[in-house]
């Protein structure tokens, strides 16, 4: 592939209809009139059973349709999975599970009966409080999405204790929310036919419409999933989710289109959140600074109903050059909402703890940070012994440390300052491995020099239609202008969810090959599918994507107050299809990144069950105001072994790191090592 390694910065496709108002997401859809509103009760207890729902009360609204409870909800074919499942059983397993729903002629009045719906319930007792030693601690078999749960090369314990130098911390993460602007949506539409029509916004139709067809007892080809704009996800979207399955359900009760919402609120309980992590790290390195033991140790929680396994310590098997490292994961079952899919899963809260050890080791050492992370380059993967299909860490480290005006040697904390201001700067190591799915795409020539390729991708806000766009014109030889994208559609070829960061790389994979099949064919349509392309490929190489991040802090002596007035990521993942949108995307991830460590912190109630902060006024995202200068860049990377279009995937790699980068700057300006996230005023001012 003799591309640029950079492609130009095209602004999104959809940018004027977004702005305009005139993109259409998932609940604005329906035939006014005939629709009806869905609104969704849910358990004000944490471990219990309904005994019953008095639908009559509400049902003397003549604007209230339809209640629907596990004794009168119609019965749905098994998918195996129980959070969609939904009114099949009186079982209670977390606060803020659905129980019911109301379907209204307005939403106002589904709203106002959902609130009034008399529903009785047996309480029973919950624990929902995470701790290092809980009782239900237990190994699961995989974690996500299939590693191995522990791992461990050489002598890892014998390794740590005969290291001179050493460090043995224990970090702690809280649970996280994903806040996509658009709610988890659905329009649902049943055809006389009896097949159903679903507006959702979702990562991925494909799984949606397979789900849906599971439940319903229909041929998958009788669903058909739509969702050309969607406001973002983060994971939470990648998988179907209730409102969808009721909506569909209610469509069905009903006889109506039927519109589906959740709200912000039960946004905090039924579509995910990443876990609490608790996670020691003990390392231990010669005086010069060689790694000799890593082990990284990781409880986190999982909900009674359903098992997720977040993949904390996975990344860290392959990260440095430590001959003795051993990782682990231990799950308590707790009568919580189900933790779920959140950017970077895994790599996220992992690095935020391995990388901030990382920066203790330097400070025991008398390192500077940035060289001891080069000292400790491997030259293969570690954990596999394979080679790096390219791997630039070590190029983005020493490029952010000279955009951002790095300080080179050991850190001196507290020495900066400026009148009432501490001055400190921290760094952190990126990774995101490099994953893709296999894909179909049709290119087909419009006859007037123009083109038309289909896929059905999914654009969750990254760019990803304008990115393929680009991928289509490069591989058909023709000006951009020239290639009309459609996506989001079931009915379009089938390909994998904007999800793991592979979307763009594996539908960009797909369009390539259909579009340079179609110029050399000169034929009037191709599809071509990458099932066999990514099976030759193989595992031969390690692949990911790396980074590097450079934070400044600065933490008032007096108040605690603290401000990152700059952040630099520099990144290395391949090929970048759009600089534009690509930088959006780092940016995104860092301000999320940045978000976790200052701000976002869902709050456990042992009592009442559940996480207590669930709006955005009481659960902070970092705002605008929060975020200062960051300046993103990235290595010009190619690399012969990715196959596709050589991208990488950039979605999720800004936000690892990021918290470790702010956490290290807090101690280089303060002196103060927070271990413990978010970080707090009244830590800083210990
Ligand atoms: Mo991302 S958590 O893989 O959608």
């Amino acid at each position: 592939m003799s591309a640029a390694l950079t492609g130009p910065p095209l602004a999104r496709d959809e940018s004027v209809e977004k702005v305009t108002g005139t993109a259409r997401y998932a609940y604005e859809h329906g035939e006014p009139g005939g629709t009806a509103y869905a609104w969704i009760v849910t358990s004000p207890v944490a471990r219990g059973r309904v005994l019953a729902v008095d639908a009559d009360h509400v049902l003397r609204d003549d604007d209230v349709i339809a209640v629907l409870w596990h004794e009168n909800a119609p019965r749905l074919g098994d998918v195996g999975d129980p959070v969609l499942a939904v009114l099949q059983s009186p079982e209670v397993a977390y606060h803020g599970q659905l129980v019911a729903l109301v379907v209204a002629k307005t939403p106002e009045a589904a709203r106002e009966a959902a609130a009034a719906l008399p529903v009785q319930y047996e309480e029973l007792d919950h624990d929902v409080v995470l701790t290092p030693d809980h009782a239900s601690l237990y190994k699961p078999e995989k974690v996500n999405p299939a590693f191995a749960t522990d791992s461990e090369q050489g002598e890892p314990d014998q390794a740590f204790d005969r290291s001179p130098v050493r460090v043995d911390h224990t970090y702690t993460t809280v649970a996280l929310h994903n806040n996509p602007l658009e709610p988890h949506a659905t329009t649902a539409i049943w055809a006389d036919d009896g097949s159903l029509t679903v507006h959702d916004s979702s990562q991925g139709g494909q799984p949606v419409r397979k789900t849906l067809a599971g439940l319903f007892e229909l041929d998958p080809g009788r669903v058909r999933v739509l969702n050309p704009h969607v406001g973002g996800g983060f994971g939470s979207k990648g998988t179907p989710r209730p409102n969808v399955v009721l909506a569909a359900l209610a469509a069905k009760v009903t006889g109506r289109p039927v519109k589906l919402a959740v709200t912000r609120q039960q946004m905090f309980s039924l579509v995910g959140y990443r876990t609490p992590t608790i996670q020691r790290i003990r390392l231990g390195a010669d005086r010069d600074g060689r790694l000799n033991a890593i082990i990284h140790e990781v409880v986190e929680q999982t909900a009674t109903v359903k098992e997720f396994a977040e993949q904390t310590a996975v990344s860290t098997r392959s990260m440095y050059a430590a001959p003795n490292r051993r990782t682990s994961h231990r799950l308590a079952r707790l009568d919580v909402p189900v933790p779920s899919w959140m950017r970077a899963p895994g790599e996220c809260p992992g690095f935020y703890a391995f990388e901030s050890a990382v920066d203790e080791l330097a400070a025991e050492l008398g390192l500077d940070p940035v060289e001891l992370r080069i000292i400790n380059e491997p030259e293969i993967d570690p954990e596999t012994g394979n080679p790096f299909s390219s791997r630039n860490l070590v190029a983005c480290l020493r490029e952010g440390a000279r955009r951002s005006g790095w300080r080179p040697g050991p850190r001196t904390p507290g020495e900066r300052r400026e009148g009432r201001w501490l001055i400190g700067s921290g760094v952190a190591a990126s990774f995101y491995p490099t994953y893709e799915m296999p894909a179909s795409a049709r290119a087909s020539a419009d006859g007037n020099g123009c083109y038309t390729v289909a896929i059905n991708a999914a654009d969750i806000g990254t760019g990803a239609r304008t990115a393929l766009r680009q991928l289509a014109a490069e591989a058909l030889d023709v000006p951009a202008e020239r290639v009309k994208m459609l996506i989001g559609d079931t009915d379009l070829p089938e390909a994998g969810i904007a999800g793991g960061s592979m979307g763009t790389r594996s539908w960009g994979w797909a369009v390539s090959k259909a579009c340079r099949q179609l110029r050399e064919q000169g034929a009037s349509s191709v599809t071509a599918n990458t099932a066999e392309d990514i099976k030759a490929l193989g595992k031969k190489h390690t692949r990911g994507a790396y980074g590097a991040q450079f934070v400044e802090v600065r933490v008032n002596r007096d108040t605690g107050e603290l401000r990152v007035p700059r952040m630099t990521g520099v990144f290395a993942a391949g090929r970048i299809v759009n600089a534009r949108t690509a930088r959006s995307q780092f940016l995104g991830g860092m301000t999320m990144g940045l978000s976790m460590a200052l701000h976002e912190e869902g709050v456990i109630e042992p009592a009442f069950g559940d996480y207590l902060n669930r709006d955005l006024a009481s659960y902070h995202v970092a705002s605008c105001a929060d975020v200062g200068a960051v300046d993103i860049g990235w290595i010009e990377e190619g690399d012969e072994h990715l196959g596709g279009a050589g991208t990488k995937g950039i979605g999720e790699i800004g936000i690892v790191g990021t918290a470790a980068a702010v956490a290290n700057a807090v101690h280089d300006a303060t002196g103060v090592r927070v271990r413990d996230l978010p970080i707090h005023l009244e830590d800083v001012l210990r």
